[in-house]
């Protein structure tokens, strides 16, 4: 659904008439409720093709649009290769898209700026720096003084539970810890928005489990609004306030599911199981489309 900007809300001719006549503190009032109600995050109507190195144009991205509210952990599930890194890109301003916008606090932001954090599909920690100086590294180049710098750094690797690791080098961690050193590099310069692609991958199903519980407990800590994308249904389920399956490429979104089952939650509740179930359900559909989209090219190249 479409939603108006906040300031076009403002522009209307009733609206104007009646921030005129009513009382200070019911003027109040309202501007709160539509504060509360402004998505920190707005997609709209964003394509992106890429050119397939036979002059010709592959669309990936095809009119995504969806909103996500502060503090809210959207879940982007879809089958490998539909676009997720592109649009999770698109999001942070690593990469312009061929058409639509991306709004953050209904301000449209544009390729360059800097108000998201990203965790990375593949490791991104720098093997030359500490685990302090790795967290450290956004910070640098900003304003921020040393004492400061030190004061946040300490902070965030109290939040995510790094203390007494801090002067090791990424090969003196494990997987996991690694992975909650990129988070708290992200989230030391305090990011609007927080995106993760496939942050847990690649780790041991026991360490998978017990950072999904760390990713939350620190999500709930920071308050962050956070966009979390992942292969893995039972985790999107288990980790999000809502969750988006993506089509094949062209991608479109083709679900949307409010999980609606209070947290801390239990992997095998049902109504877990429910929802890991109907998702499971619209990919195997994916799946089967692709599967025969294949089948019919390669018959007609043979
Ligand atoms: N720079 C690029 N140039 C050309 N094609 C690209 C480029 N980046 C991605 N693609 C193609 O765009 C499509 C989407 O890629 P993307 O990495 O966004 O998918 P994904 O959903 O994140 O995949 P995965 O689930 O495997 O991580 C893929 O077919 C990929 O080959
Ligand atoms: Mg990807």
């Amino acid at each position: 659904m479409h939603q108006v900007p906040f300031f076009t809300l403002l522009g209307q001719p009733l609206i104007i008439q009646w921030l005129v006549k009513s009382t200070a503190f019911n003027r109040l009032r309202v501007f709160v409720v539509l504060i509360q109600k402004m998505p920190k995050l707005s997609v709209r109507n964003l394509s992106k093709s890429y050119p397939n190195g036979n002059s010709e144009e592959v669309e990936v991205l095809d009119n995504i649009s969806f909103d996500v509210h502060e503090g809210e952990l959207l879940g982007i599930v879809g089958p490998s290769g539909c676009g997720k890194t592109t649009l999770l890109k698109i999001i942070a301003g690593l990469l312009e898209a061929d058409e639509g916008q991306v709004f953050i606090d209904d301000e449209e932001v544009h390729p360059g700026h800097n108000r998201v954090g990203y965790i990375f599909q593949q490791e991104s920690l720098f093997p030359w720096r500490t685990v302090r100086k790795n967290i450290q590294f956004g910070l640098e180049i900003t304003s921020v003084d040393s004492s400061r710098m030190n004061e946040r750094v300490n902070e965030i690797i109290e939040i995510v539970g790094m203390d007494g690791l801090e002067d090791n080098y990424p090969h003196e961690i494990s997987g996991g810890q690694a992975r909650k050193t990129e988070m708290a590099r992200s989230l030391v310069v305090s990011p609007d928005i927080l995106v993760a692609d496939e942050a847990l991958s690649n780790l041991d199903a026991q360490t998978r489990n017990y950072l999904q519980e760390e990713f939350l407990r620190i999500q709930k800590r920071t308050g962050s609004t956070i966009v979390f994308v992942s292969h893995n249904v039972d985790e999107a389920v288990f980790m999000s306030d809502r969750i988006l399956v993506l089509s094949n490429i062209p991608s479109r979104i083709i679900s949307e599911y409010e999980i609606d089952v209070p947290k801390p939650r239990i992997r095998t509740s049902q109504e877990c199981l429910a929802y890991r179930s109907k998702i499971l359900d619209v990919l195997k559909v994916e799946q089967e489309k692709a599967m025969s989209r294949s089948r019919q090219k390669q018959s007609v190249a043979t």
